[in-house]
């Protein structure tokens, strides 16, 4: 041992392992996914999600009041309409469920800051994130009504609008239709890089298009692909994405590194819902220790290059974060 090089050094003890820690995590960055179900009174447990709940607008409060507690300051809000039909009519709807959920948010809880979640699928009798022509998705009839879901959504108080069904050039007509309508101030976080992936399956249920068949293979991205996911944020940011996103986030931390290498926007990762079931079957079976494993592996995704995380243990994260635990 005559190096002098002695990296256990800097390990010693806690204070010095807090101090020379290389990732900082700030509340900040979180984002919080909260599902509203059309209706009065709701606060059901979403099975396949233990403990996430879907609220009504009217109980929506509750939910809000609990993130607020724990010091998360964003929300990204996913609507389940009473009715679907052929075209998803309820998610560009003035009077539809995430309009009436902002609406209600911003009025009890004015100092968050709210995403809309931009989708047809939980919208459309079929499922999918689109109109359907034959047996496909057409993209360019889908288009205008993902712009009008995104204007009518920030009309009713979305400080960001988020499309999440993988169209092509949906970026470039949601800029369009928010700066004609006066919104030019309003930004867009992409979900650009978005996997076909089963860990999307506990979601379906929290969102209501369990009753989905088929899959999303001709609009979601192949996960054997990391070039095409490049190509998929270089047209976004090329539409006008002001946020790149990345999704999932634990089985795709090679995308959410060379993203936040190469490009000079902040790059949002998701951590999605089979992540989040996962780990709550696990630790549920008394086989891993919860907190460590929230702890570890939402660091893993700031490591990787995140700047922001979507995640539906924000509220422990920031609990971690509070504790010094993390971050
Ligand atoms: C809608 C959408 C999905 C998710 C976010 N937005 C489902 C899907 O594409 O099938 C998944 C989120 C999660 O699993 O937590 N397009």
């Amino acid at each position: 041992m005559d190096t002098g090089m002695r990296p256990r050094r800097l390990r010693m003890d806690g204070r010095t392992r807090e101090l020379v820690r290389e990732t900082r995590i700030g509340k900040s960055s979180l984002i919080y996914p909260i599902f509203v179900e059309e209706g009065k009174g709701i606060v059901t447990e979403i099975s396949a999600m233990p403990g996430q709940k879907r609220y009504s607008p009217d109980t929506l409060a509750y939910g809000l009041e609990e993130a607020a507690k724990a010091g998360i300051t964003s929300i990204l809000l996913f609507g389940i309409p009473q009715h679907k039909d052929e075209c998803g009519s309820q998610a560009y709807d003035e009077n539809g469920i995430v309009q009436q959920a902002l609406r209600a948010a911003k009025k009890d809880f004015p100092e968050l800051y709210y995403v809309g979640d931009v989708c047809m699928c939980e919208y459309t009798s079929h499922g999918h994130c689109g109109i359907i022509k034959g047996d496909s998705v057409d993209n360019d009839k889908t288009l205008p009504l993902l712009a009008k879901t995104a204007l009518s959504q920030v009309m009713a108080g979305a400080d960001m609008v988020a499309p999440s069904d993988m169209m092509d050039g949906r970026v470039r007509a949601i800029r369009q239709e928010l700066d004609a309508a006066g919104y030019e101030d309003i930004p867009i976080m992409s979900y650009a890089a978005k996997y076909a992936s089963a860990f999307y399956g506990p979601f379906r249920e929290a969102a209501g298009s369990d009753g989905f068949k088929g899959n999303r293979k001709t609009y979601q991205m192949d996960f054997h692909n990391r070039k095409e996911a490049m190509k998929e944020v270089y047209l976004d940011l090329d539409e006008g994405a002001d946020i790149i996103m990345v999704k999932p986030a634990l089985s795709y931390l090679d995308i959410i590194r060379e993203v936040s290498d190469r490009i000079a926007v902040p790059t949002a990762a998701y951590s999605v819902s089979g992540e989040y079931s996962m780990i709550k079957a696990a630790a549920h079976a008394g086989m891993v220790d919860e907190d460590a494993i929230v702890a570890e592996t939402a660091v893993s995704i700031y490591r990787a290059g995140a700047d922001i995380l979507i995640t539906y243990f924000a509220k422990e994260i920031a609990r971690m974060i509070g504790e010094g635990r993390i971050g």
